[in-house]
């Protein structure tokens, strides 16, 4: 039987050494470990799915209410059209980019994700120890502070708040002192959770929210978890005890602080332009994973709009849905500069800890590499909105 790396030997002379195939013969990795097996995102998701305790998985997957704006996620992109540019020199291919001042190798971010101990044990860490070998930007939900200060944490790392750390003055100022004497790079302020939403999937499976915290414990002999305690539950009014957050605590965390602060969730242009108004360094445009609010349709969709408003004064960055090294180019062309990710990493956290939140970004970074050479554009820069057409747009 012929080896994989024998078979990608023999694809290399069939295509008459192209230079780009023959400087990628993947000599030292070992193709039958089972790390190698998934080669695309949708692979890591199905080993995801079959590792994972399905109502682990429901947590993991699934949108709120009619999951409309989950599937208008994926579905937008089909709409995106890439116009690739021939005869352009793309020997050399750089992914690279500076954002706030730093340096990354490619446009790719991790988002954060609570509840990472219901796909994988101390979860966070092993995302954290990746972005370091992987060298990714990695948005924390926190709980990083040691492997950090051991030299192994994330080289760039920005750190999650929704709001609690930010109630009063000297919540808030002990809260950025903490993340300034820590070097943290930035602090990412999500602004569309302030109801938690319905999650149906995790309502009618009865999930416990804090199992997501602490690790779905295991099953009994009869396949039954323990009863939850406080099950979500539809039909109890919002309300909450005490005022949630508004521009004006944007405004005050921003003049806080140091470092730069990024609004996650914002899905319209009059909000990302209120962001620069108030002090904002960054959006990410984001229905957060369509967890929150359902129908609100794709944050490609609200990109141009939100990259409009901003008028090139801040980065615009955008989750959702992107599974693809084509999706992520489809991203930058519509004015992204860099694409976060939550699902892809956590299937291969799920599947394979560390290792696979790696794989999974190397994947990811390859697959935009191997597209920006096939559009026609050798670097970040060269990706512009000419790239792209919306399936109704013709060019004349
Ligand atoms: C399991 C899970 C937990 C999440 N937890 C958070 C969170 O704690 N804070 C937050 O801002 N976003 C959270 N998100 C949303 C992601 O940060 C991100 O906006 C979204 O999932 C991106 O879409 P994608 O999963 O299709 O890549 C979570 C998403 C998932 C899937």
């Amino acid at each position: 039987m012929i080896s994989r790396r024998q078979a990608f030997r023999g694809l290399v002379s069939m295509f008459g050494a192209a230079p780009w195939l023959s400087s990628q013969d993947g000599a030292n990795i070992n193709w039958d470990d089972p790390l190698y097996g998934p080669i695309n995102i949708f692979d890591f998701r199905d080993l995801a799915k079959k590792k994972l305790d399905p109502m682990a998985w429901d947590y993991l997957e699934g949108g709120s209410e009619d999951e409309q704006a989950l599937r208008d996620a994926r579905d937008a992109f089909k709409n995106l059209i890439i116009r690739p540019r021939m005869l352009v020199d793309t020997s050399k291919i750089d992914t690279s980019l500076t954002l706030f001042g730093k340096k990354l190798e490619y446009p790719i971010i991790l988002d954060p994700a609570g509840g990472k101990n219901c796909f994988f044990r101390g979860g966070e860490l092993e995302v954290a120890k990746a972005a370091h070998n992987a060298k990714a930007l990695h948005i924390t939900n926190g709980g990083i502070d040691d492997l950090v200060e051991s030299g192994k944490g994330p080289d760039t790392w920005w750190q999650l708040t929704t709001g609690g750390n930010l109630m009063n003055k000297q919540i808030r100022k002990a809260f950025v002192k903490r993340l300034e004497d820590s070097g943290c790079a930035g602090i990412c302020f999500t602004v569309d959770i302030m109801h938690v939403s319905h999650r149906e999937r995790d309502m009618h499976n009865k999930l416990e929210r804090a199992w997501c915290e602490s690790g779905l414990p295991p099953r009994d002999t009869n396949g039954q978890l323990p009863k939850a305690k406080n099950p979500w539950r539809a039909g109890i009014y919002p309300s909450r005890s005490s005022p949630l957050p508004t521009w004006e605590t944007l405004s005050e965390l921003v003049n806080d602080t140091k470092l730069p602060v990024i609004v996650k969730g914002i899905m319209i242009g009059e909000d990302a332009e209120r962001c620069v108004k108030h002090g904002a360094k960054g959006i990410i445009v984001s229905t957060h994973g369509a967890r929150q609010m359902d129908h609100i349709g794709a944050p490609v969709e609200a990109l141009p709009e939100c990259v409009k408003a901003v008028n090139g004064k801040i980065p615009v960055l955008v989750d959702g849905g992107f599974r693809r090294g084509t999706d992520i180019l489809k991203g930058l062309a519509l004015g992204a500069t860099a694409v976060c990710i939550a699902r892809p990493y956590l299937y291969g956290m799920a599947a394979f800890g560390q290792r696979g939140v790696e794989r999974v970004l190397e994947l990811l970074r390859t697959e935009l590499a191997l597209n920006m050479g096939l559009a026609g554009v050798p670097n970040v820069a060269a990706i512009d909105r000419s790239l792209v057409r919306w399936r109704w747009e013709h060019k004349a």
